[in-house]
């Protein structure tokens, strides 16, 4: 599977975003280690706080079928320049893929790249959950 073919996968999940609130559609595409491609779009709430962005869908997607392993994720907006992930979307995807390479692209074709752990430094490495029971 090659970036383009991720990409093309993540714009047609983008045209399945449920977002009549903002307006603002977001796919993503996957792709976990045994080759698997998971996809998601953003999905908005009338209590907007509710709202799930395309990016956690996807992880959550791919989490739920046993595939934790995620090499590459792909993200499409049509915000020029590319939309990085929102610090939600960063923190969730470092919790299985701190490696994992993000491409962030327009629809007009321009792209961003960076792994997750760029997106988010000195991330939390908590082993096991604190004594105090928050986290
Ligand atoms: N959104 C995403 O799906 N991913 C991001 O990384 C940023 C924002 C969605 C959430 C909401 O539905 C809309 O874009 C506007 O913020």
């Amino acid at each position: 599977m090659d970036d383009s073919e991720l990409i093309a996968l993540a714009a047609e999940a983008r045209e399945k975003a449920y977002a009549p609130y903002s307006g603002f559609k977001v796919g993503a595409a996957l792709l976990t280690a045994d080759g698997s491609v998971f996809t998601g779009c953003n999905i908005e709430n009338s209590s907007y706080g509710l709202t799930v962005c395309a990016e956690r869908v996807a992880v959550m997607t791919a989490v739920a079928a046993g595939q934790k392993e995620i090499v590459k994720l792909a993200v499409i907006t049509n915000n020029s320049p590319p939309l990085a992930p929102c610090g939600a979307c960063r923190q969730v995807l470092v919790e299985f893929a701190p490696r994992a390479e993000v491409i962030a692209v327009s629809t007009k074709g321009e792209s961003r790249r960076w792994t997750a752990a760029e997106l988010l430094p000195d991330r939390p490495m908590l082993l096991r959950p604190p004594a105090c029971g928050i986290g």
